[in-house]
This record gives C-alpha cells, sequence and structure tokens, in this order.
C-alpha cells in the first residue's frame, strides 16, 4: 500500500507531525512506499497564491493523488485545524480522496478541542471524496512527552488508541490491542 502523510504544522519540533510521522513508522510492515509532506516545507509564496502549478507543490499533490492511504496530521488552532494545513488542502483537486482511506490526527494543548477533528477537519475530508475514514486520533500536549534524544514518547494509552485506529489497514497491530470494552450478550 502507498502510504502519503501530510503535517500541518508551522513548527519545527512539531507534536504533531512527529505523531503523523510516528503513525507511518507503525505501518511499515503494510507499506510498499511511504511519502511524508510536511506543509511547512512547501514554497510559501505558491501556498498563498494557491499556485498549484508549482514544481514542490505539484510534486506533493501527485504523492497525495498516488495514495492508497492518507494520513492527515494537524495542530488544533484556535479550535479547529491549522490554517496551513487548509492552504494545503486547498490545493488537491476535488475527489482526490474519493477511494483511499484516511486517518486523520490531532495535537492539542488540552482536550477541549478534541471535536474539532470532528466538526472541522472530517467536513473538508468529505468535500475532498473521502467516505473510508479511520477512527480518528488526537492527543493531548501531556500524552506525548519529549525525549531528551529529540522525538516524542507516545502514552500507552496513545499507543493503543493509534494501534487500535490503524489495525483496519494493518491486521497485525490489533493482536497488540487490548480490548477495553467486553460486551455481554447475555440475556
Ligand atoms: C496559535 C495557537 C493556537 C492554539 N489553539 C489551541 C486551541 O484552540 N485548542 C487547543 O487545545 N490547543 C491549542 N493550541 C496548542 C496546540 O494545539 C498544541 O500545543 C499542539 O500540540 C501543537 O502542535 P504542533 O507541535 O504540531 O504545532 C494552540 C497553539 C497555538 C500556537
Amino acid at each position: 500500500m502507498h502510504i502519503t502523510s501530510i503535517s500541518g504544522s508551522p513548527s519545527e519540533r512539531s507534536r504533531s507531525a512527529w505523531l503523523t510521522q510516528f503513525a507511518l513508522t507503525r505501518l511499515e510492515g503494510v507499506a510498499t512506499r511511504s511519502e511524508h509532506i510536511a506543509v511547512r516545507e512547501l514554497p510559501a509564496a505558491a501556498l498563498l497564491a494557491a499556485d498549484a502549478q508549482d514544481p514542490a507543490i505539484a510534486q506533493a499533490v501527485c504523492a497525495v493523488a498516488g495514495a492508497g492511504l492518507v494520513i492527515v496530521g494537524t495542530p488544533i488552532y484556535k479550535a479547529a485545524y491549522s490554517g496551513l494545513l487548509k492552504l494545503f488542502l486547498d490545493l488537491l483537486p476535488p475527489e482526490t480522496l474519493r477511494g483511499k482511506t484516511v486517518l486523520p490526527l490531532a495535537t492539542g494543548g488540552s482536550a477541549a478541542h478534541l471535536l474539532a477533528l470532528d466538526y472541522a477537519l472530517k467536513p473538508v475530508l468529505s468535500a475532498l471524496g473521502a467516505r473510508h475514514v479511520l477512527d480518528s486520533v488526537f492527543a493531548t500536549d501531556a500524552q506525548l512527552l519529549r525525549h531528551e534524544a529529540g522525538g516524542y514518547v507516545p502514552e500507552p494509552e496513545l499507543l493503543a488508541r493509534l494501534d487500535r485506529a490503524l489495525a483496519p489497514v494493518a491486521p497485525q497491530l490489533s493482536a497488540r490491542m487490548h480490548p477495553d470494552v467486553e460486551v455481554s450478550c447475555r440475556r
């Protein structure tokens, strides 16, 4: 499976970008090809002018168009996804996400705007044709602890949620999941 991840954070040491790339590493067994797009590294003037002809932007758009799974990662800014992410999503042609599986990911300062993925990002993904959207994964900053060597350490509960979200495309991850709900069907 060709997997493309998109990070919409403007930060250099971004938690959401780290989580997005970490999700890619969880999928190493199923990825035939993987690409990561850091929107902050695309040419700013071309992004602001919505210049889809810019070579770097055209290449990034192709990476999304060619993927079977697209991971969309964003920080929560002012109760929504980042404006930087929107600049890039606006450059995708209509129906770009049709037929693809999409995983929405976000990090936020607290759980206060956890639902921003549902009320803000998912409608945009739907407008782009996405119909197969995996469980979204939201992490607070406290669930991603800074690692002294760089990067972050996800809390076990976050890791379990990420694996559960990815299990439909990476069945090997479901073996590591701990069922947290037991449903009894006794009458
Ligand atoms: C301009 C700005 C606005 C923010 N707004 C929110 C917000 O509305 N809700 C929230 O939970 N966190 C908010 N935060 C905190 C970030 O979402 C959080 O620190 C996130 O993990 C940053 O992700 P990043 O490291 O990938 O950029 C905001 C941060 C900034 C810089």
